[in-house]
């Protein structure tokens, strides 16, 4: 079973196409990376596969569902994060509202050791009384990867998960998603993702032009220019 089916994606919010005859697919397992410019699509197209929005034309699937009943099997970070911040939360909080499913409200001693488990691995354990509206910006990032983590998703969906943290934990968040034995999609407007172990890229800007990242043999040791890397991926020439 495909992890992943987008069969010509169409969407407009209103009269303007956002995306166009976008097409992809992701096997189990596999992680894409999603590069683009400002207002290229990429949340928009998040937000489709995650059921908050609807197709205006086309099909999209996630593991042979209709989006809008696959929410069980996705983990997701949001891009920006909108916490009402008069409200006295505090981080195992939020962790613990990835253990929520539909009709169930309480936590069992179980959720409670998957949420202690993901805020250790995100090295955030030593936060978990404190509130919300006192983290940092890179402290409350970490909160909601350990949030989409303790969903136990068969599908991890992040955008831009690393644009709040510091050099150190930018590395150590990728080393962390590229070990993860699940679907990834992550947007990214960092280029060292490209770097890493993806299996597929994907740029989106209205239309997506997809890349099967083994075959594309992006230079790992030597000078590159991140521009001429873009224009690459945009199907333009370059140099590498
Ligand atoms: N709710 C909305 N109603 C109308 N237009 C919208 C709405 N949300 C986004 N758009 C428009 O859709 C386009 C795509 O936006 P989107 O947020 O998907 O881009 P993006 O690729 O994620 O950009 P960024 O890199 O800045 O995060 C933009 O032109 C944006 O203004
Ligand atoms: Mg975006």
């Amino acid at each position: 079973m495909k992890a992943v089916e987008v069969k010509h994606l169409y969407f407009r919010y209103s009269r303007e196409w956002i995306l166009e005859d976008v097409s992809l697919e992701l096997e189990d397992k596999e992680f894409l990376a999603i590069i683009g410019p400002n207002g290229g699509g990429k949340t928009t197209f998040l937000r489709i596969l995650l059921g908050f929005l609807k197709p205006t034309k086309g099909e999209v699937k996630i593991y042979n569902k209709p989006p809008n009943k696959a929410s069980y099997l996705i983990g997701y970070v949001p891009q920006y994060t909108t916490f009402s911040t008069d409200i006295p939360i505090v981080v195992e909080d939020i962790v613990l509202q990835g253990r929520l499913r539909k009709g169930k409200f309480f936590y069992t001693k179980e959720d409670k050791k998957i949420a202690y488990e993901k805020m250790e691995i995100l090295g955030i354990l030593h936060l978990k009384d404190k509130k919300i509206k006192n983290l940092s910006g890179g402290e409350r990032q970490k909160v909601l990867i350990a949030r989409a983590l303790s969903v136990e998703p068969k599908i991890l969906i992040m955008d831009e998960p690393t644009s709040a943290i510091d050099i150190k934990g930018q590395n150590e968040i990728l080393n962390l998603i590229e070990s993860l034995e699940l679907t990834r999609i992550v947007v990214s407007h960092d280029v060292k993702i490209l770097f890493r172990k993806v299996d597929k890229i994907a740029y989106i800007n209205k239309r997506a032009i997809i890349h099967e990242a083994p075959q594309l043999n992006i230079p790992k040791d030597r000078h590159f220019c991140e521009v001429e890397l873009i224009d690459f991926l945009k199907g333009e020439e370059c140099g590498i």
